[in-house]
C-alpha cells in the first residue's frame, strides 16, 4: 500500500523531566491520555516511556504534514501498547479529520529510547 507520510522525532528525556518536575499536573493531563500515563507506569524509566510517546505524536504530525496549529490536540494523538509490546498509533479528533482527508487508512510506529533521548518513527499509509 502506498505510503504517504513519513515523520521521525528525537525527545531529550531532560526536556520532559523538567517537565514532570515543573507541571505536572498539567503536562501530563495536557499531553498524555490516560492509557499513555499508565503504559509509562511509575518506574525509573516512566520520562524515557513519555518522551517516547511525545516523539510519536511529533513524528506523527511530521507524516500528516501539518503543524499542532492546524487545530490538533496533544491527545488526538496516542500510544497503545499491545500485550506483545508493540505500540500502536491512535489517531482521533482532529487529526483524525486531517489524516482522512488526505487518504490515510493505516499507521506504522516504532519507539526506541534510553536514558538521554527518546525516538519514533511513524508511517503513514493509504489503500490506494
Ligand atoms: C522490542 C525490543 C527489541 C525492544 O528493544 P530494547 O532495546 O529493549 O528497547 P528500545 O528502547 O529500543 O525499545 C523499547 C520500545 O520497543 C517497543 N516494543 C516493545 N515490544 C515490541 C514488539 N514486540 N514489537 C515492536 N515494538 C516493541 C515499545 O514501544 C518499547 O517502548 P515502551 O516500553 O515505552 O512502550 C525487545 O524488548 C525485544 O526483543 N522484545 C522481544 C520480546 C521479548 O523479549 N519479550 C520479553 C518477554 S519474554
Amino acid at each position: 500500500m502506498p505510503i504517504v507520510g513519513h515523520g521521525v522525532d528525537l525527545t531529550e528525556v531532560s526536556r520532559v523531566e523538567r517537565l514532570l518536575g515543573e507541571h505536572p499536573d498539567r503536562f501530563l493531563e495536557r499531553c498524555f491520555t490516560e492509557m499513555e500515563r499508565d503504559d509509562a507506569g511509575d518506574g525509573a524509566r516512566r520520562a524515557e516511556r513519555l518522551a517516547a510517546r511525545f516523539a510519536a505524536k511529533e513524528a506523527a504530525l511530521k507524516a500528516l504534514g501539518t503543524g499542532w496549529s492546524d487545530g490538533i490536540g496533544w491527545t488526538d494523538i496516542a500510544v497503545r501498547r499491545l500485550h506483545t509490546g508493540r505500540p500502536v498509533l491512535e489517531v482521533t479528533g482532529r487529526a483524525a479529520e486531517i489524516a482522512a482527508g488526505i487518504g490515510i487508512t493505516r499507521w506504522h510506529l516504532s519507539l526506541t529510547h534510553t536514558s538521554g533521548h527518546a525516538m519514533a518513527s511513524v508511517i503513514a499509509e493509504s489503500d490506494g
